[in-house]
């Protein structure tokens, strides 16, 4: 498990802008200085909603950009604290606390990243992808997305190949393409250049034609609902990949104090429960799923 200790910011950040997409969903910037400066994919911060929700909502950094002090941030509103939190208007002011979290290990260049991303989830991988290609020009991330809703995000149509996937299915996000990352994205709801079915069949079309040495190079990276990430570590298991899932929980303090967001976990020295919000978000596929071999 990556452990990992870092400084959590306090800070009253600024809306720079604030865009809805269909169906409640939003990408909000902030200008955070500290969080703009320290954040890293994987990492979240947990946002005040507002005098009438005494428990803050956590929310994955999808961007920083240090040069200009903001990070970004994707959601979906689900109740009433991110609701109140989609009133925010340009110029308005938030208080958040962050970066907090282990974030994704980016210890290990040798390997082939591949991110799986689901919903909401999608905003840490996303960062991950985009994060290791700026550190890295010479890193080749792969990333699929999936999702039922429309994708909050511009799109277009990718002119990067991916062995595996189809011709047909080349609709890509905007953004990764620019930066000459090779994505796909996937949906049953008939999204065109789509591929119709789970994110999870994506990556593996592109697996089943690397070579056992090839998929010793490989490690999966995902984040979203918890059927995905059961799919996704049964995914890595049959093609003998590492991986590492990113964990929602329900939070009441983020800081480890509550242990309200406690997960199970299987280690080689046996059970233990684990704090998701500061022994996490990420972990381990194999130690949250052991038995995916049955
Ligand atoms: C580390 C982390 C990162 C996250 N990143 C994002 C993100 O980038 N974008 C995004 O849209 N969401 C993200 N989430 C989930 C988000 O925090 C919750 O959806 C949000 O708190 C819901 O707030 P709400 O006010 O809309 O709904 P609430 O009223 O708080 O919740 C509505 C219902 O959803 C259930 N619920 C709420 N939170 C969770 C949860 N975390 N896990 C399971 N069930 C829950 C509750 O049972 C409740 O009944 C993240 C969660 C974690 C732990
Ligand atoms: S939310 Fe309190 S310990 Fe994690």
């Amino acid at each position: 498990m990556n452990q990992k200790t870092s400084t959590v910011f306090e800070e009253k950040a600024k809306v720079i802008s604030h865009k809805e997409y269909a169906d409640q969903q939003f990408v909000l910037t902030l200008k955070a200085p500290k969080s703009a400066s320290k954040a890293k994919p994987g990492e979240f911060a947990f946002i005040d909603c507002g005098e009438n929700h005494l428990l803050r909502r956590p929310l994955s950094y999808l961007r920083n950009n240090a040069s200009n002090n903001t990070v970004e941030f994707m959601y979906k509103i689900l109740g009433p604290g991110l609701e109140a939190l989609s009133k925010l208007k340009q110029g308005d002011h938030v208080n958040l606390m962050g970066p907090i979290g282990n974030g994704f290990s980016l210890e290990d260049p040798v390997k082939q990243p591949v991110m799986i991303g689901g919903g909401v989830g999608i905003p840490p991988v996303l960062f991950l992808a985009e994060y290791l290609k700026q550190c890295n020009e010479a890193c080749q991330p792969i990333a699929f997305f999936g999702s039922e809703l429309p994708f909050p995000f511009a799109l277009t149509q990718s002119n990067i190949n991916i062995a595996g996937v189809k011709k047909e299915n080349n609709t890509t996000i905007q953004s990764m393409e620019k930066l000459d990352i090779a994505c796909r994205l996937s949906s049953f709801s008939n999204f065109e250049g789509c591929y119709p079915g789970y994110v999870t069949e994506l990556a593996d079309q592109w697996l089943r034609g690397l070579t056992k040495e090839e998929k010793g190079e490989v490690i999966i990276y995902a984040c979203g609902p918890e059927p995905m990430l059961a799919a996704t570590s049964k995914l890595a298991y049959s093609h003998g990949v590492d991986c590492k899932l990113s964990l929602e929980e329900f939070m009441a303090c983020a800081i480890g104090g509550c242990a309200g967001c406690t997960v199970k976990v299987y280690l080689p020295e046996g059970e233990a429960m684990k704090r998701v919000c500061v022994d996490g978000p990420v972990f381990d596929a194999i130690s949250i799923y052991p038995n995916e071999s049955d």
